[in-house]
């Protein structure tokens, strides 16, 4: 192969804009400490944007084995790019054939290949010289994740229903799947979205901690959220296939929280083959300007597809499973930043109502007031007061939909 000369992207501190929070040392686990082979990790999570990117012109090259071929590649970059270098389609919306890469920050562990009779995830691993590189992975293949935060809740998520919430005590346990493939200045999860620094685990794992959590705290629900929780399919299938072995009884709910952005149909039949009673699909906008402003995502194509999945799952679910097998809550997130005036926020707020009245009314629909957090010291922003919020959901309510709440700094507001 003919290797043509490229500038390479590293990153450092920008000592100026750092505060010294420590997130890129004890959240996030550089693979590479001594010299920056260009993961992206820290420039994707410091929350304050210190991390920048500089252009490097390679020195040395190595040689490396990728699927029994031999090649010759630039020293210093991870296993993904060597991929991209060599002409493999790597992805971060899934592709047959493709490798899926859609975190980039070793949360998801989808984009993993073998390398040198490890598995690793090749976003997050450096090439070495002589690395043997395979990348299908054999059919026992066990997935892996990094998963955080197990613990006992009193409101659920948005695929919660609404009437459960005003109980008193825990009514779920939950667990956070690192990793996400969006990348929203106000994330309200970034310390599981960008943790890189814990080890993955294997579904069953995961399924007997959550388990022993339901156990430990007598309630019926069991959710994953993230992060974006169905970046690594057959890590999610796995799990929710145990979590049903596990808890065969009929009040067991095996709930997921996502973007949907990736839920096609067949993966959604698939989970609830695996056993899911209960999700709750953000759709976090009607348009894609208003989409890209809260994801933050810059391919303009992409992001479309995203969207598009997203609205095309909660309708696929509505017309083959809601009510009677799936219960689904959408999530519709809420700031006054998201909208560039007053008219536009009216009228993308009432146009998405419309699209989600289109497909059933009486789906429940939590607004989600996004307050100040990850980057949001970048911009101005404040906490959506819970008059707002009432005002917001009044609007929605107002075109049709039936079952609306809403999620304030003062509890939440139930539909009437
Ligand atoms: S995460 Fe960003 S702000 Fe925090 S210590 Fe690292 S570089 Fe500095
Ligand atoms: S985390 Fe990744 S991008 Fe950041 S210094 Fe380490 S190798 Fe470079
Ligand atoms: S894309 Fe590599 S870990 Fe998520």
């Amino acid at each position: 192969m003919r290797l043509i000369l490229q500038l390479l992207e590293k990153y450092k501190k920008n000592e100026s804009k750092c505060r010294g929070c420590n997130f890129c040392s004890k959240i996030i686990r550089c693979p590479s400490p001594n010299y920056c082979v260009g993961c992206k990790s820290c420039y994707l999570g410091c929350p304050y944007e210190a991390i920048e990117p500089e252009l490097i012109k390679p020195s040395k090259t190595i040689k490396i084995i990728v699927d029994d071929v031999s090649y010759e590649i630039f020293e210093g970059i991870t296993i993904k790019k060597a991929l991209e270098l060599i002409g493999f389609n790597v992805t971060r919306y899934p592709e047959k054939d493709a490798l899926f890469a859609p975190c980039e920050t070793g949360g998801c562990q989808s984009c993993s290949v073998l390398a040198d009779g490890v598995i690793v995830p090749s976003c997050h691993t450096p090439v070495r010289q002589g690395m043997v590189i395979q990348t299908q992975l054999s059919e026992n293949y066990v997935p892996r994740r990094i998963i955080n935060g197990f613990s006992p809740h009193p409101v659920g998520g948005v695929g919660t229903p609404w009437h459960l919430k005003s109980k008193r005590g825990y009514i779920e346990v939950a667990c956070f799947a690192a990793g996400c493939n969006f990348r929203c200045r106000t994330c309200q999860n970034f310390h599981v979205t960008y943790k890189s620094q814990t080890r993955p685990i294997t579904p069953e794992d995961a399924a007997l901690q959550l388990t022993a959590f339901r156990r430990r705290y007598q309630v019926n629900r069991m959710a994953i959220s993230g992060g974006e929780s169905t970046l690594n399919r057959p890590w999610l299938i796995r799990f929710f296939k145990k979590l049903s072995l596990l808890n065969p009884d009929k009040q067991a709910r095996i709930h997921l929280d996502t973007n949907a952005s990736i839920l096609t149909s067949d993966y959604i039949d698939e989970l609830v083959a695996a056993g899911m009673t209960d999700i709750g699909p953000d759709l976090k906008a009607v348009t894609l300007e208003t989409f890209l402003k809260i994801t933050c995502l810059t391919d303009k194509e992409l992001a479309q597809k995203y969207l598009d999945t997203a609205w095309n799952c909660v309708k696929y679910i509505a017309d083959h499973y809601y009510p009677e097998k799936i219960f689904m809550g959408v999530g519709l997130p809420y700031n006054e930043i998201f909208y560039p005036n007053e008219e536009r926020r009216v009228e993308e707020l009432s146009n998405w109502a419309e699209r989600l009245c289109k497909i059933d009314p009486s789906i429940q629909v939590c607004i989600l007031d996004y307050r100040p957090e990850f980057r949001s010291s970048l911009l101005k922003m404040s906490y959506p007061s819970p008059q707002e919020m009432k005002t917001v959901k009044s609007l929605l309510e107002n075109v049709g939909l039936k079952c609306v709440t809403a999620q304030t700094r003062e509890g939440h507001i139930g539909p009437k």
